[in-house]
């Protein structure tokens, strides 16, 4: 690895819904162009430590660098704006709009984006569905409308929250190519999965997280050598 600063410096987080402490000190990095994973038991603060990164919580406290910028202490939409966006698990696919309206209401932040041309070589679904309802997408055609509609907006830094939960099997190896895709155009991805074998195919390194902490880092070269102790994180 370089030694130039990570994009994203991650120290020390600590969060909080209403009263519930839910982060006790999240430690890691993602540098650009990296996919990096939080991979974790249900209930670990995977999520959560998405949404502090972006400010979705009560409150947060330590540091969260971005390219070097202290966002502790900045607001949501300053957050995005500097280049961070968070793709929900929900993918808040509006539905009475087109996919074609879904994907031009983010506005544009900054150059570098992806234009829709681009965007429906890259999504083929799309393109055939442009003009139909939100609703009417599988939750396959949703999750790729969520992904790409953030690419447009010229954000560089892509938190994916859990992107393969309930597809098929078919359906999730298209998510890994579009993943995959997303990396080679210079994108860097922190992707949240519970699916480690899924994780595997994409990323470069996973954070393991427990209890609101990270415990652990294994590069994906190492998976492989780590599955005992993976699954006991897991419990899977
Ligand atoms: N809106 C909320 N209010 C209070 N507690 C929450 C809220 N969302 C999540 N939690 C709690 O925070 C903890 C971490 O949740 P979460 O970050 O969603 O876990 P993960 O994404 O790893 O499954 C859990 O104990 C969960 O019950
Ligand atoms: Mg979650």
């Amino acid at each position: 690895m370089s030694e130039a600063a990570p994009m994203l410096k991650v120290r020390d987080l600590n969060a909080w819904y209403g009263e519930s402490h839910i982060l006790h000190g999240v430690d890691f990095d993602v540098s650009e162009g990296e996919v990096v994973t939080l991979l974790g038991r249900n209930g670990a603060g995977k999520t959560t430590t998405l949404k502090s990164i972006i400010g979705l919580v009560t409150r947060r406290t330590g540091s969260i660098l971005y390219r070097g910028t202290e966002m502790a202490q900045r607001r949501p939409d300053a957050i995005a704006r500097a280049g961070i966006a968070l793709c929900p698990e929900e993918r808040g696919i509006f539905a009475s709009l087109s996919v074609a309206e879904n994907l031009t209401l983010p506005p544009v932040i900054a150059p570098g984006g992806l234009d829709i041309a681009t965007l429906y070589t890259l999504f083929p679904n799309l393109k055939e569905r442009a003009r139909s309802q939100g609703t009417r997408l599988s939750g396959g055609e949703q999750q790729m409308l969520a992904i790409a509609r953030i690419l447009r907006t010229g954000a560089r830094l892509l938190m994916l929250d859990e992107p393969t939960e309930g597809l098929a099997p078919v359906i999730v190896q298209q998510i890994g190519r579009t993943i995959r895709e997303i990396k080679a155009r210079g994108f860097t991805v922190l992707l949240v999965e519970q699916n480690f074998r899924f994780a595997a195919t994409v990323a470069d390194r996973h954070y393991v997280v427990e209890n609101g902490r990270v415990v652990d880092m294994i590069h994906n070269a190492e998976l492989a050598a780590n599955m005992t102790k993976l699954h006991e994180y897991l419990g899977v």
